[in-house]
């Protein structure tokens, strides 16, 4: 039984969750990788105009494995458009996938976020686990966009975090 762990991440959030996520499953972890440093202009216009980003490494080596968990942020209510790719080849050739993220939690729960994977992989998740960083602040003050994007998680988060996600996922990724 072969899972790959397959992440993005702009912030770093994503890419540590994602490392020690792959470490509990013995998973191999494929990083991500665009070829230009991506700026927020370009997050903008490619959530607006439904792009899909060249990415490294090709879509295809997801083939390789049994079955996969994609992990990266959510960006305006959608899966980062750096996952896309990887998505659009779940559509034309399915595999089981499950898709974590750590997001911001600030506006609300991503209601769109379950839909919008469907919509691009062709089917749902067997797992999807939105964990919020809105969570794991104190709500004595309405949390802004800036304290979000500012926001690094800590060791001892990512472990609690790891635990939620492994719980989550090992019933429907090892089967
Ligand atoms: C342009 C932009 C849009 C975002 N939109 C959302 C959103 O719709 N929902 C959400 O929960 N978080 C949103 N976030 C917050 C990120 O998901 C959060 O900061 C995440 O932890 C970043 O992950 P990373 O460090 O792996 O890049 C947004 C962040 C950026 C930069």
């Amino acid at each position: 039984m072969s899972i790959a762990v397959v992440s993005y991440s702009l912030t770093g959030n994503n890419e540590r969750l994602a490392s020690a996520v792959a470490e509990a499953l013995s998973a191999e972890h494929i990083r991500i990788a665009e070829p230009k440093v991506r700026k927020m202009g370009a997050i903008i216009l490619d959530m607006i105009f439904h792009r899909t980003p060249e990415v490294q490494p090709s879509p295809a080596v997801l083939e390789k494995y049994d079955s996969i968990l994609l992990l990266g942020p959510v960006w305006m209510g959608q899966a980062a458009s750096p996952l896309r790719a990887y998505l659009k080849h779940l559509k034309a050739a399915p595999q089981p996938f499950a898709f974590a993220s750590v997001s911001g939690g600030a506006l609300n729960a991503n209601p769109k976020l379950m839909e919008d994977l469907e919509k691009r992989a062709g089917a749902k998740p067997m797992a999807l686990i939105d964990l919020h960083i809105a969570d794991l602040l104190p709500s004595d003050h309405k949390l802004t966009m800036k304290e979000i994007s500012a926001y690094r998680l800590s060791s001892t988060e990512i472990a609690k975090l790891v635990g939620v996600i492994f719980d989550s996922v090992k019933g429907v990724l090892y089967r």
